[in-house]
């Protein structure tokens, strides 16, 4: 295995995180890019260059050979270029690379992103506005979201699955579903996969996936995409606890990750590591009706049986800090979900919420019993002929289950504290979004 030191070396073009690390003053290196900034007095022409992994300072003085394509090359343009590391204090990073060769790759047009753009316009051309040092960052941690959510599973011995996309019938609720032709039949885009994963269990026992869910939401929040990524997880056997514990061991795993490995992006976008790492198994656990307690002590006007808005939500987190809230009304929960035997006007279902955002997860026990399942259905107005390979599975060798459904983009905002989902994706989609 070949290792970084190693590999730099043998590149022929530097990496602007390898010059930054300061292993590169004095060599002769090459870099190639995409021109920043640029800044030109009668002598010398600054650039600031980009890569995938950071800005360095390049100068080019008027005697170079280099001079005629400094003079003309533009902002975004592609460029290669070589030159002589050393320090400069006063250049972003401390280091500076006085070029001698410059080669112009792909003359840009004027870039229509400047300074002083709205947030607004930045939105409409995001598929340039993703070279920004913000975006940059941002998706670098979500990377690293999803790369230590997929080590958490794999630890705990979970089998990543892959759900199809195309569905036939509901998960959540006929408001949200996305229709479409298929072939000459009428279908639906997946809300999740969470039915899917349950025919899945009783092969793998522990499974877990993360991919799109698509969900018609006509009300345009902070917190709501048409198309998200979804991480989902089912486990044969287990029970209300073993739930709780398996997800605030996730979000205690990346959260921790994130503020050990991600620090160099976190500072970059100003969030509080420390704080992050704080975030550690166990959060607090409440029932549906101490909930409806706790905000009517805080003048919320809830009438038991209601569900909670945003509001509600982050009234709650505000005190007590990731929570889970668990045992709701059965009529504010989907079919699916497992009643309580000794009260069954309640249901076995959870949601787990995070100061700022609100609901970051929904999970529960499953219904298992094939007569009670039937039974929901039936409540719900639901076909049982949509449903019958789902009741198959309470059919053959039913078993306890338990799951939960979280968004990756409610994960990530919270994380990094931004003030709207819609900059955690590289191209959201929502009511009005889909270009590009
Ligand atoms: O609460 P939801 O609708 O629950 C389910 O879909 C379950 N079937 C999941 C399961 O048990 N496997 O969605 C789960 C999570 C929410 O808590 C939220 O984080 C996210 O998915 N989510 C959205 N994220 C962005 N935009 C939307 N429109 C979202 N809708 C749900
Ligand atoms: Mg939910």
């Amino acid at each position: 295995m070949e290792n970084k030191s190693e590999r730099w070396c043998v590149m022929s073009f530097t990496r602007i995180e390898d010059i930054l690390d300061g292993r590169c003053e004095g060599k002769h290196i090459s870099v190639r890019g995409w021109v920043y900034r640029k800044r030109e007095s009668k002598d010398i022409v600054f650039f600031i260059i980009r890569d995938a992994t950071g800005i360095v300072q390049c100068t080019v003085r008027k005697d170079s050979s280099a001079w005629a394509d400094a003079k003309r090359v533009t902002i975004e343009s592609s460029v290669t270029l070589s030159g002589t590391v050393k320090k400069d204090e006063r250049a972003p990073g401390g280091f500076e690379v006085p070029v001698d060769q410059l080669k112009i790759v792909g003359l840009a047009e004027t870039f229509p992103i400047t300074k002083d753009q709205s947030e607004e316009f930045r939105r409409n051309v995001r598929h340039l506005w993703l070279r920004s040092r913000r975006m940059n960052t941002i998706m670098k941690v979500r990377s690293e979201t999803l790369r230590f959510v997929h080590e958490f599973f794999r630890k705990k011995s979970f089998i990543e699955v892959s759900p199809p996309m195309f569905i036939s019938s509901a998960c959540e609720g006929g408001a949200t579903l996305f229709g479409l032709k298929y072939f000459d039949k009428d279908l639906y885009l997946t809300q999740s996969a969470q039915l899917h994963l349950e025919a899945l269990i009783q092969s793998l026992e522990k499974v877990y996936c993360v991919a799109p869910s698509f969900r018609a939401e006509k009300s345009r929040t902070i917190r709501h995409l048409a198309e998200y990524w979804h991480v989902e997880a089912e486990e044969a056997f287990s029970t209300m606890d073993d739930l709780m514990c398996l997800e605030e061991d996730l979000v205690s795993h990346v959260c921790q990750n994130v503020a050990k490995q991600c620090r160099k992006e976190l500072k970059a976008l100003e969030v509080d590591a420390g704080k992050l790492a704080k975030v550690k198994a166990p959060f607090n656990r409440i029932t549906y009706d101490e909930a409806v307690e706790k905000l009517r002590k805080k003048n919320f006007k809830i009438k038991w049986g209601e569900d909670f808005g945003f509001n509600e939500e982050k009234a709650l987190a505000e005190e007590l800090g990731p929570l889970f809230v668990y045992a709701y009304p059965k009529k504010i929960k989907a079919f699916y979900c497992k009643t309580y035997r000794e009260n069954p006007e309640m249901v076995m279902s959870v949601d787990l919420i995070v100061p700022n955002i609100g609901e970051l997860s929904t999970g529960g026990a499953r219904e298992d019993d094939k007569k009670e399942l039937l039974k929901r259905l039936e409540e719900f107005g639901l076909r049982q002929e949509d449903y019958e390979w789902y009741i198959d599975l309470r059919k053959y060798g039913t078993v306890p289950h338990t799951g939960f459904g979280l968004g990756v983009e409610r994960l990530l905002a919270w994380i990094l504290d931004l003030e709207n989902i819609i900059d955690t994706i590289p191209f959201p989609r929502t009511t009005r979004r889909f270009y590009p």
